[in-house]
C-alpha cells in the first residue's frame, strides 16, 4: 500500500516534470526564400540542433531544456561550395557546415532568450546590436501570463531603409543590400559602442542610428544601452514562435510617415521596478553571448 502510494507520486511527479521541463521553440520561415536558422547554447546543455535548413513555408519544433540560455538568428543566400563548404552571405557561423559551432557573423537579427531564471522567469529579447539581416518576431504561447509576455521583433525590411554608409552589400551583379550594420560593428568608435568613456548609460545616449533602428523597431535592442523596455519577461513556462518574415500589416507598410512611427505592437507597460537589474542581465547576456 506504502509502497502502491510512493510509486504512484513518483509517476505523478514524474509527469509533472517532464510537462513543466519540456519547452518548445518553433520555428518558422514566412520569408520567400529558404532561410538557415542558426542556434548558439550559452548554458551547459544545447539544443538537438545548431543549424539546419528551413524553405519557404516551413516551420520545425525544437525542444528546449528548463534552463537553456542562448541565442537563434537566422542566415539567408547560402550555398554549398564546389568543395563541399558551405557558407552564407549573412548570418554565416564560419562552421563550413549547415550545422554551426558558434555565434552568427554580424550583421545579424538576434533572438535571446534565458529561460527559467529568477523567480522562474524567461527573459528575452531581439536584438540589433549586432545588425540587422532579417525581419523576425517571438511570440510567446501563453501572452496572458505576464504583461510584459508580449510578441516582439522587427518585423519591417531595415535592409531598405538603411543608411547607406551602414548597408551590406551582396556579390551579385545587381548590387542589392542584404543586410544593415550597427553603427558599432561599422565605425567602431567608443561613442557608437559605449565603450571607454561612454560605458554608461547617461554617457552613452542612442546615437541618430540607433534612434533610426529604434523608430523602426520599437521592440528591439537598438544599442547596447537601449532604453529598459526592451527586456520581455514571461513565467509559467510557455512554448515560443520564432517567425522570420513575418506578415506585415498595411499600417507597417505604408509610408505615412505617423502611422510608420507607430509600433507595430502593442505598447509596452513600462512599470518596471527593477528594470536596473534586468537590464544588467540582458546586458551581460549580450556579452556572455557574444563570446561564443
Ligand atoms: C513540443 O512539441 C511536440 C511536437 O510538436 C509536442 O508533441 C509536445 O507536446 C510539445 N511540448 C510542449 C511542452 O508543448
Ligand atoms: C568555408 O566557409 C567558411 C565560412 O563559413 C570560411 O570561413 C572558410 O574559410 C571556408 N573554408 C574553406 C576551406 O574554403
Ligand atoms: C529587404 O530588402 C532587400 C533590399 O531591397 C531585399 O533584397 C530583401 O529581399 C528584403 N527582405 C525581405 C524579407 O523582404
Ligand atoms: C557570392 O559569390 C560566391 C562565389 O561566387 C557565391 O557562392 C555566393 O552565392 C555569392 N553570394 C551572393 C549573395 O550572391
Ligand atoms: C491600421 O490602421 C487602421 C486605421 O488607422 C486601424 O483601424 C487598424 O486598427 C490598424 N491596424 C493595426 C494592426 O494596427
Ligand atoms: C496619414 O497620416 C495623416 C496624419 O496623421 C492621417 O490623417 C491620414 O489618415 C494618414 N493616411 C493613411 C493612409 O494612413
Amino acid at each position: 500500500m506504502v509502497e502502491g502510494l510512493s510509486l504512484m507520486f513518483l509517476l505523478v511527479s514524474l509527469l509533472f516534470v517532464s510537462r513543466v521541463t519540456s519547452r518548445n521553440f518553433t520555428i518558422e520561415n514566412k520569408c520567400d526564400y529558404t532561410v538557415w536558422p542558426g542556434v548558439s547554447t550559452a548554458s551547459t546543455v544545447p539544443l538537438s540542433t545548431t543549424g539546419f535548413e528551413l524553405k519557404k513555408g516551413e516551420a520545425r519544433v525544437i525542444n528546449a531544456p528548463t534552463s537553456w540560455n542562448g541565442r537563434f538568428w537566422g542566415r539567408s543566400l547560402c550555398s554549398t561550395s564546389s568543395t563541399g563548404n558551405f557558407s552564407c552571405a549573412t548570418g554565416d557561423c564560419g562552421s563550413g557546415k549547415i550545422e554551426c559551432s558558434g555565434g552568427a557573423a554580424p550583421p545579424t537579427t538576434l533572438a535571446e532568450f534565458s529561460l527559467n531564471g529568477p523567480n522562474g522567469q524567461d527573459i528575452y529579447d531581439v536584438s540589433l546590436v549586432d545588425g540587422y539581416n532579417l525581419p523576425l518576431v517571438v511570440v510567446p504561447q501563453r501572452p496572458q501570463s505576464g504583461q510584459t509576455c508580449i510578441t516582439i521583433g522587427c518585423v519591417v525590411n531595415l535592409t531598405e531603409t538603411c543608411p547607406s554608409e551602414l548597408q551590406v552589400m551582396g556579390n551579385s551583379s545587381e548590387e542589392e543590400p542584404i543586410a544593415c550594420m550597427n553603427a558599432c560593428q561599422k565605425f567602431k568608435t567608443a561613442e557608437f559602442c559605449c565603450t571607454g568613456e561612454y560605458s554608461t548609460r547617461q554617457k552613452c545616449p542612442p546615437s541618430l542610428y540607433a534612434k533610426n533602428f529604434k523608430n523602426e523597431c520599437p521592440l528591439a535592442y537598438s544599442y547596447v544601452y537601449d532604453d529598459a523596455t526592451n527586456t520581455f519577461t514571461c513565467s509559467s513556462s510557455p512554448n515560443y514562435v520564432i517567425t522570420f518574415c513575418p506578415p506585415i500589416t498595411s499600417n507597417t507598410t505604408n509610408n505615412n510617415r505617423s502611422s510608420a512611427a507607430d509600433p507595430p505592437f502593442p505598447a509596452q507597460p513600462s512599470k518596471e521596478t527593477n528594470g536596473g537589474t534586468k537590464r544588467q542581465r540582458v546586458i551581460g547576456m549580450t556579452k556572455t553571448l557574444k563570446q561564443l
